[in-house]
Formats: C-alpha cells, sequence, structure tokens
C-alpha cells in the first residue's frame, strides 16, 4: 500500500473528520465577524413548545461570541434552560431577571460572565419568573420594563439575544417591546407552523403600537433531517412564505446539540466538530453578514407583510383565525 493511500483511509476516519472539522471551527472562530453599527437586539420566540428557541439563543450567542463579538443572552424564560445551558448558576436565591422586571434592579446587577466564552454574558431566569407574568400586570410601564433596562445597560455590546418562554403573554411582549428584530426558530416538523400567524399578529400588534422599529428578519429551520421527505417539505413551504427571511443554513438534528445543555455547555464548546456546531456557526455568519448589509428585512414594514400562510399542506399548517 503507497504512502498517500494510508494517509487517505485514515483522514476518512470518523475521528479524523471530528478533528479537521475542528481544526476548521477553531480558524474561523478566530477570523471575526462584521459588528453592528448599534446594538442588534433579537427576540427568539415561537410559543410553540420545544422548537429550537433556547438551543438556537445559546448557540447562535457562542458563535457570535467566538467570533469575537460581544454578546449578552437574557433568559426570559422561568424554565432557566439557557441559564442551565450557559452553565449558569440559577437556583432561587441568584439575582436575575425577576429582580430587573419586577424589582427595576439594574440589568448590570444580574448579569454574569460565561465562563469559556469570552465576550458571552448572561442574565439568568430563576423559578421566581414564574410569577412576574401576573406581578407585572399591576406595575407601571408593564410591557416596557425589559426595554428600559436594556436601554440603561452601559456595558458595549454587539448582540442581546432573548430567549422566550413558550407563550406570548407580558414576558414575551416585553421582549418584543425591548427588540429591533425577532427570529423565529421554527422545528422541520409535522405542525410546524402551528401559531405562527397568531406570533406575527403579535408582531404587527406591538409594531403598531409599542415598537414601531419592530420586525421579524430572521428564521431558521431546526431539527432538520435530510431523511426525511417530511423536514424537505416543511422547509420549502417555509422558504416560499418567507423567502427573505429565512436564512441559508439549516440546523440539522444532532445527539450532540441536545447533549450539550446537560454539561452546562453550548455544542461550540462540548464538540466543536460537530455538525451541529459547524450549522450554529454558519448560521451566526448568515445572520451577522445579513445584518451588516442592510438586508434584514427592517424597510418592508408594510402591514400584512407577514400575513399567516395559508394552508397549502394541511399536514404543516394551521389557519389560525
Ligand atoms: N438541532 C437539534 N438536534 C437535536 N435536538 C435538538 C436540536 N435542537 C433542539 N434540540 C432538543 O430539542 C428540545 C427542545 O429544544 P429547546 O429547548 O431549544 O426548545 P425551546 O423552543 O426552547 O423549548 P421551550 O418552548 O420549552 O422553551 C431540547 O431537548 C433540545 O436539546
Ligand atoms: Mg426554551
Amino acid at each position: 500500500m503507497q504512502d498517500s493511500e494510508i494517509v487517505a483511509q485514515v483522514d476518512d476516519t470518523p475521528i479524523a473528520r471530528a478533528a479537521q472539522a475542528a481544526v476548521q471551527v477553531a480558524g474561523r472562530a478566530g477570523e471575526g465577524l462584521p459588528r453592528p453599527a448599534t446594538t442588534r437586539v433579537m427576540v427568539v420566540a415561537n410559543q410553540k413548545g420545544g422548537v429550537g428557541k433556547t438551543t438556537t439563543t445559546v448557540n447562535l450567542a457562542a458563535s457570535l461570541a467566538m467570533h469575537g463579538l460581544r454578546v449578552l443572552v437574557i433568559d426570559l424564560d422561568p424554565q432557566g434552560n439557557a441559564s442551565t445551558a450557559l452553565g449558569i448558576d440559577h437556583h432561587a436565591e441568584v439575582p436575575s431577571i425577576y429582580d430587573v422586571l419586577v424589582e427595576g434592579r439594574p440589568l448590570a446587577d444580574v448579569v454574569q460572565p460565561v465562563v469559556d466564552v469570552e465576550g458571552l454574558f448572561c442574565c439568568p431566569a430563576t423559578i421566581d419568573l414564574a410569577g412576574a407574568e401576573i406581578e407585572l400586570v399591576s406595575l407601571v410601564a408593564r410591557e416596557s420594563r425589559l426595554q428600559r433596562a436594556i436601554a440603561a445597560y452601559e456595558q458595549p455590546l454587539d448582540y442581546v439575544l432573548i430567549d422566550c418562554p413558550p407563550s406570548l403573554g407580558l414576558l414575551t411582549v416585553n421582549a418584543l417591546v425591548a427588540g429591533q428584530e425577532v427570529l423565529i426558530p421554527i422545528q422541520c416538523e409535522y405542525y410546524a407552523l402551528e401559531g405562527l400567524g397568531q406570533l406575527l399578529r403579535n408582531v404587527e400588534l406591538v409594531r403598531a403600537h409599542l415598537n414601531p422599529v419592530l420586525h421579524v428578519s430572521t428564521i431558521l429551520l431546526t431539527m432538520y433531517d435530510a431523511r426525511t421527505r417530511l423536514a424537505a417539505q416543511v422547509a420549502e413551504e417555509v422558504r416560499t412564505h418567507f423567502e427573505q427571511e429565512v436564512l441559508r443554513t439549516a440546523i440539522p438534528r444532532s445527539v450532540r446539540i441536545s447533549e450539550a445543555p446537560s454539561y452546562g455547555q453550548t455544542v461550540l464548546t462540548y464538540d466543536p466538530g460537530s455538525s451541529g456546531a459547524l450549522s450554529y456557526l454558519e448560521a451566526a455568519r448568515e445572520l451577522a453578514v445579513r445584518g451588516a448589509a442592510g438586508t434584514v428585512g427592517q424597510q418592508r414594514t408594510g402591514s400584512g407583510r407577514h400575513a399567516a400562510p395559508t394552508a397549502e399542506h394541511g399536514s404543516t399548517m394551521e389557519d389560525n383565525r
């Protein structure tokens, strides 16, 4: 056997491929991404549960930070999943987003740096936040408390990513008032678009009454399984309806992505060479480049632009009227 053949065979083992990918990630991580002119505040929302909001928030945030940007994740879900995934302590006594929203405490008091990822910060959520939906009702400026807190935060930031709970209550409204952009993760599964119309109508309402700059800038297809026809169908349908907003990169279904949170890590540090890590890095690159190029849909604010798609395939669409 020739030496070159041996090398070719060795290079083709799974470990070698992972190592190569890891090197590629490390190389890319040093490259840097365009820094937005002003802080981009992105609301990661979809009231449908388990579609990949938290996974997307933490992995995009880590990807952006690993490219040298300063990123704050705000965990706005009482489940505290984003805090867990970033290895941030969030037991009941930890100062958290609850203190910010309900007690009016400065955001800077509760933000913690994420170990292992320079430039990444997290405002944790504790179980206290479960009561906030109700407590907020009687407070002054109940819809804009998060917006005020972010505006008063003095540390320089390139991105703020807000991980919303799977509901459209006052917590999500606070996020929509605070952000400029909405990022909607859509799971490439049966009933993927269920409830999307309702979310889009909420975005329209908040834009009309509380936050004129708000717009859906980004849609990310998650848990894409290339082996199934259904995933391809859902992806095609979403791309047809949201041609401008859908990122080219889809996130594949990946065991590594789902394992990472149990180690208090993002997939970027847990397994940097995995397909999941690479896909989030690529999605972050697309997001940053589109933002820098001004192609994030801000100009398209005509009402009804994001009308709920009509049921084409009964399998995945829901008529939410
Ligand atoms: N690309 C992926 N491949 C495999 N598993 C994934 C992927 N993305 C997310 N998951 C898993 O799917 C589950 C739901 O993901 P995640 O918690 O991010 O969704 P969510 O929308 O934040 O949920 P919730 O509505 O409860 O807040 C988690 O167990 C997560 O680990
Ligand atoms: Mg979540």
